[in-house]
């Protein structure tokens, strides 16, 4: 029996699976998840937790309590990480009477102390959000990339994007006329820009903070091998269950509320099937035309000057 089977029948939790494809999704609290794993057997942890910002979901705690709650799901993620495997904490910022306080720089100590080393900061550019009136409007969060040794797997391959200057070569040296790139395309970078799960993207569903599975996709492909187990405690809509699943590697998380649950076991039936649509990885940020006024503005304005001077 492996892993995942022997937590199925110890939590009669919901098990999907279908020829090698296999998620263990339960419907309640993450702890006791984490509880039924046993050491070192999950190779990737994935999430994107709470924020403790008054969604729904939540009921609000102090940053203190907030971190102690925090603490303890994460030792014990760091309990269930192989000694090669990644942990990617997905966070943002905690907003209280308009300060604001970065949850990554909150918890970075607490990872820190458990003996993981930070590998990336990774920030997710988007581009839609509230619109602030007394400080710039937040258009990033970041995803934290730990390991817990030395020896983690790391293949850039899979995630590697096109080129800038594809057909760039060397002009001298010993390799003047070779390209000068990889022709697989280039590492990504720390900086990755997805679209956010709001209005009409693809993949909305009535979650009010979901990640975009292409989000996913990339830490699946780069820090895991197949078959590996995937975590993520707090699951949400199951967006860390399709990127997953849809590399072949297998996944294992909770979600405490039912709706959330529901909709998350729905969407999974959807990508066994091979019916639910995501945004590919790899397609480009829409980029809107300029518009007629837009245009007719960028004409009357002399070289060199900027918008003001048509206010005058
Ligand atoms: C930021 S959302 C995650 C969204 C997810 N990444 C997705 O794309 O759907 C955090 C989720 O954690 C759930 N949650 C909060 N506390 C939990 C707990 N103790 N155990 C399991 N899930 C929990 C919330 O209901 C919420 O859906």
């Amino acid at each position: 029996m492996n892993a995942l089977q022997s937590l199925f029948e110890e939590m009669m939790t919901s098990r999907v699976s279908e020829a090698h494809k296999e998620v263990v999704f339960h419907l309640g609290d993450c702890r006791d998840v984490l509880a039924n794993l046993t050491d070192e057997s999950v190779r990737l942890v994935v999430t994107s937790p709470p924020y403790n910002i008054g969604k729904e979901y939540e009921t609000f705690q102090t940053l203190d309590q907030y971190l102690d709650a925090q603490s303890g799901v994460i030792e014990e993620c760091v309990r269930v990480l192989a000694e090669n495997g990644s942990l990617c904490w997905q966070t943002g910022y905690f907003v209280r009477n308009g300060e604001i306080v970065p949850l990554d720089a909150l918890l970075f100590p607490v990872f820190r102390d458990l003996g993981l080393k930070m590998r990336n900061r990774i920030v997710w550019h988007f581009e839609h959000g509230l619109h602030c009136k007394r400080r710039l409007s937040g258009r990033y969060e970041t995803i934290s990339w730990y390991t817990k040794s030395d020896h983690y797997i790391f293949n850039v391959d899979p995630i590697r994007v096109p080129q800038k200057y594809p057909g760039k070569r060397h002009f001298k040296g010993p390799r003047t006329g070779q390209l000068s790139g990889n022709p697989l395309g280039k590492n990504p970078g720390d900086v990755w820009i997805f679209p956010n799960v709001k209005h009409n993207h693809i993949e909305k569903t009535p979650h009010p903070c979901q990640f975009p599975v292409e989000l996913v996709e990339r830490l699946v492909l780069s820090l895991t091998e197949a078959n590996d187990l995937v975590l993520d405690p707090y699951m949400g809509v199951a967006s860390t269950a399709i990127g997953v699943l849809r590399h072949g590697r297998r996944a294992v998380g909770a979600e405490i509320d039912p709706q959330y649950h529901s909709i998350g076991l729905g969407r999974i039936q959807a990508e066994l099937q091979g019916a639910l649509k995501t945004r590919p990885m790899g397609r480009p940020v829409y980029q809107p035309p300029t518009s007629n006024v837009a245009r007719k503005i960028k004409k009357r304005v002399p070289k060199g000057k900027n918008c003001s001077v048509l206010r005058k």
